[in-house]
């Protein structure tokens, strides 16, 4: 199963999802055997403009473990040529002619579209813009709710933090209405909520969801919790309680026992400290997951007999 670039989690069909979850399972044990040299022709570029830990060392290191290269540049924005003006466009054009793959974190919302244009190599959008996507990051979140619970079907998922920008919300939305009687519960202060594309989306494709300004009517009965960050700066309504979306021990002990807490990291005080050791506090298993999900979509982009 080849696939040209992938730039938003709406491009990914359930079979398509499948194959990438076996392909992540071969590539867990492709791990613990201490790599692969299949890749070893490849070249993989990583191109961030933006900052990013996660995103960046897991396909930095998912190349290496396949056996490929890397090149890269630190703060596009500064060493590259777009300090000189070059357009995005060129760039992709250039760097294509000296590897195979393009993973690409840009500040624009669409920059990944743009790049998969005119790119001649496939693009991964390793996130775009605040309020784009980041659909490698849903997969791996997907990958974790069904490893941990076994399923992805009648999931009751809550999603907190600010929802309209929030990238990894926002691509897992899509996925997650992909999977039947799944229900969303988007829990946002109200200038923050998630925003009308999304829950047009989900309309269309009749997905029961609720906005929410608190999690207190649902938090005893979800099966996941996504927490993501809120930054006070961003709220106009400076009277609002921020606390009160934040995980703590309290908010655990209303959860249900076979539930999880997931987070794209990183983590400011949205869930505090004394939580991780809570074995429902599934964030860092799933950022190793970021790992072999991420094995496995750079084979789906190389595809080779
Ligand atoms: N989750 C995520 O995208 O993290 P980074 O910004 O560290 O890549």
């Amino acid at each position: 199963m080849k696939i040209d670039h992938i730039v938003q989690s709406q491009q990914f069909t359930v079979p398509m999802i499948w194959n990438l979850f076996e392909r992540t399972k071969e590539m867990e044990k492709i791990v613990r055997r201490g790599g692969t040299k299949d890749y070893e022709r490849f070249i993989m570029a990583s191109l961030f403009y933006a900052p990013s830990t996660r995103t960046r060392f897991s396909f930095e290191s998912a190349m290496y473990r396949l056996g490929g290269k890397v090149i890269s540049t630190e703060q596009a924005r500064i060493f590259s040529s777009e300090i000189q003006g070059e357009r995005l466009e060129d760039t992709i054009r250039i760097i294509g002619n000296y590897c195979d793959l393009i993973v690409l974190r840009h500040h624009e919302e669409g920059g990944a579209i743009r790049a998969s244009s005119v790119s001649r190599v496939p693009i991964i959008n390793a996130g775009d813009g605040s309020g784009g996507q980041h659909p490698t990051q849903a997969l791996l979140d997907l990958y974790t709710i069904y490893n941990e619970l076994g399923t992805l079907e009648g999931l009751k998922v809550a999603l907190i933090g600010a929802l309209d920008k929030g990238r990894t919300a926002r691509s897992l939305a899509y996925l997650l209405s992909k999977f039947e009687r799944t229900k969303l519960y988007f829990i946002a202060p109200p200038e923050v909520q998630i925003k009308e594309d999304i829950l047009e989306h989900l309309e269309e494709k009749n997905v029961h969801y609720e906005l929410l300004d608190s999690a207190d009517k649902i938090i005893s009965e979800v099966d996941v919790v996504y927490q993501t960050r809120i930054d006070a700066e961003r709220l106009i309504d400076k009277k609002i309680d921020l606390g009160i979306y934040n995980i703590t021990k309290d908010f655990l002990k209303k959860m249900k026992k076979n539930s999880i807490i997931m987070h794209p990291l990183p983590r400011s005080v949205e869930i505090s400290r004394d939580v991780d050791s809570d074995p429902r506090a599934a964030y860092f298993r799933q950022a190793e997951n970021g790992l072999f999900v991420r094995m496995a979509l750079i084979t789906m982009v190389l595809d080779f007999e």
